[in-house]
């Protein structure tokens, strides 16, 4: 059976690490030519050395997302290098300590952390769709997937630039969607739920079992569980799939903790409380 991504030429953000690197190799493990894009050059090399080594396509590229002239290089070195993008994996995010603790509530917010927060994480998918959308009207379409987040659609009394970029991702989203649907491009978000990359060795121990505690699954999420998706709606097999938030988060979203913690087995209640919700 052919490999579902053969012929597709793939360009991932952010690639260099966590979420981007699982999505690089698993893109290339399903038959695609792989751009492994990140800011970090060292770290975009080292992925697709790997996914080199392991049979496959990559080329490895610097490439800030927020920076336009960067993408219009990018974007004219892939297409002569691999050929035209059809598969973009828009997942570059400022993901630093520095900014996940300034990123406070409004109103002690800087307007300069807000508004690099969302040149990167907002400017820089919006940035990917302008330049990488008009290669796949003339391939005859394409797939685009961005990494927004479960922030993008739920409240937060902190991280407020961060969840304001992810909302604005999902519009993105739609937007490209429905601008370019009928000409063969599809556009999808996934929201991820907390997945274990190496950001989370800095989380105090009680804190992640805490979220640990929030999800429905026994673990939570792995980079693969995320790659997996992206290669899913990359795919053919999700032709019919465009416009749509996947929430591929173990079921953070799908309930609310304090009214049903889950794994609890309760009697049925008696009493007025017992009713809320
Ligand atoms: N890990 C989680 O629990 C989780 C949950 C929800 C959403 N997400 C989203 O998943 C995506 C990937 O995050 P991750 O957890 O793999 O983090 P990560 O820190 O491992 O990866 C982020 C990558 O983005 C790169 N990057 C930062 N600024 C950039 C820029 N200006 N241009 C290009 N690349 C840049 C970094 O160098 C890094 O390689 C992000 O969009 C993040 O918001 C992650």
């Amino acid at each position: 059976m052919a490999a579902k991504l053969a012929g597709r030429v793939a360009l991932v953000t952010g690639a260099g690490s966590g979420i981007g690197a699982a999505s690089a190799a698993a893109l290339a493990a399903a038959g695609a030519a792989v751009a492994v894009t990140d800011v970090d050059e060292a770290a975009a090399a080292a992925v697709a050395k790997a996914v080199a080594e392991s049979g496959h396509r990559a080329l490895a590229l610097r490439l800030d997302v927020a920076s336009e002239a960067q993408w219009r290089r990018a974007v004219a070195t892939v297409a002569e290098e691999l050929g035209p993008i059809t598969v973009l994996h828009s997942n570059a995010a400022l993901t630093a300590h520095a900014y996940y603790a300034a990123d406070l509530g409004v109103v002690d917010l800087s307007v300069e952390v807000f508004d690099r927060i969302i040149a990167v994480n907002l400017r820089g998918a919006m940035l990917a769709c302008k330049h990488v959308v008009p290669g796949m009207l003339a391939a005859g379409g394409g797939s685009i997937v961005l990494t927004s987040s479960v922030k993008g659609s739920t409240g937060s009394a902190h991280r407020t630039a961060y969840s304001m970029s992810k909302g604005g991702l999902d519009a993105l989203m739609r937007a490209v969607a429905t601008g370019y649907g009928k000409a063969g491009v599809r556009c999808n978000a996934i929201a991820p739920g907390i997945v274990a990359t190496e950001a989370i060795g800095a989380v105090p121990p009680a804190q992640l079992a805490a979220l640990l505690d929030a999800h429905l699954t026994p673990s939570l999420g792995t980079p693969a569980d995320i790659a997996n998706a992206v290669v899913f709606l990359a795919s053919d097999d999700a032709a019919f799939i465009t416009g749509q938030v996947i929430d591929v988060d173990g079921g953070l979203t799908a309930h609310t903790a304090a009214l049903s913690p889950p794994g609890t087995r309760q009697a049925p209640s008696t009493t007025p409380e017992g009713n809320l919700g």
